[in-house]
């Protein structure tokens, strides 16, 4: 293979209840990137799109940072030539850098012959988040690299547990057009939990990913509570308990800060629903002087996958 252009989704992370340790990916909005096998060696961005501000120097960039770490682990004789199409801008809360560095290290894996697994191209991906926001946080990229919904049981050692997704779950979401860096919104968390939040937010954890595996989705409405970070990071994000409580009287099983926000997402059970969410979602933000954007989505279960390739 010589060329291979690719869709790297976007994704939620969090998901309410499961901070920094859930994530799931969107089928319809994400990014897409090629990568060209070059005589020349090394990794050179040649052109990023969709985009403002993003570097092309690959040491700095969170898709270039991915492709450098996986051509020092796995030396080639040739080089590698990245272009991207960002589908979503950065600073959304719908994982703009996981998507390229998910991307990047799944269109750099298959150019490589696939020497590494899922979970090796996750741990690549969080460098380049940790580039991107200061972290290597996991939830995004994993998301991103494994489709569905994922829990990321632990860090170190990492290990993913790829979830099920219940057929008829459906995203609908509103993108604020108001940035929110992610390393500021996790300098405004706390720093100690209360026995009795602990309990809340495992407890919940538990009830939705018995939620997904059971079909159950009165029990992941149930568990769709955040008592943590979502208290302390949503006077970072205009009208936020407005939008929540109007999507859930339109029928959502839950709402809440997608990954650090601004984007709000809302869960539901079903196109109708969905359909009824986005409306109201939307009338809740049209008066506000803040531009917007609203869209629906189903889960993405596949992850980051092949366009074309050659
Ligand atoms: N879990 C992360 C956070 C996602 O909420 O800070 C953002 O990358």
């Amino acid at each position: 293979m010589n060329f291979i252009k690719i869709f790297a989704p976007a994704t939620v992370a969090n998901v309410s209840c499961g901070f920094d340790s859930m994530g799931f990916a969107v089928e319809n909005v994400g990014d897409e990137m090629t990568f060209t096998k070059t005589s020349e060696k090394g990794v050179k961005i040649t052109e990023i799109t969709g985009a403002n501000g993003l570097t092309l120097d690959p040491t700095k960039n969170a898709a270039g940072v991915v492709a450098l770490a996986m051509l020092e682990q796995h030396p080639v004789d040739f080089g590698i030539e990245m272009t991207m199409h960002k589908g979503f801008s950065p600073g959304s809360g719908l994982g703009s850098s996981a998507a390229s560095a998910g991307g990047a290290a799944y269109g750099v894996n298959q150019l490589l012959g696939a020497p590494f697994s899922d979970l090796e191209l996750t741990k690549f991906a969080m460098l380049g988040e940790e580039a991107a926001c200061g972290t290597p946080i996991a939830d995004n990229v994993a998301s991103a690299v494994f489709g569905g919904f994922v829990l990321i049981r632990s860090y170190e050692p990492l290990d993913i547990i790829k979830l099920p997704v219940p057929d008829e779950l459906r995203l609908v979401a509103i993108h604020p057009q108001i940035e929110v860096k992610t390393k500021d919104a996790r300098e405004v968390l706390p720093t100690e939990v209360s026995l009795k939040n602990a309990v809340t937010q495992w407890a919940n954890v538990g009830g939705l990913v018995s939620g997904l595996h059971s079909n159950d989705y009165q029990l992941i409405s149930n568990s769709l509570t955040d008592v943590i970070v979502e208290p302390a990071r949503k006077h970072l994000i205009p009208h936020f308990d407005l939008v929540k409580s109007e999507a859930i009287k339109a029928g959502a099983l839950g709402a809440g800060i997608s990954g650090s926000g601004p984007t709000i997402f809302a869960i539901c059970q079903g196109d109708d629903i969905a359909k009824k969410v986005h409306k109201a979602i939307e009338n809740a933000y049209s008066d506000k002087k803040i531009d917007f954007n609203v869209f629906t989505s189903k889960i993405n279960t596949d992850g980051v996958k092949t366009i074309t390739s050659n």
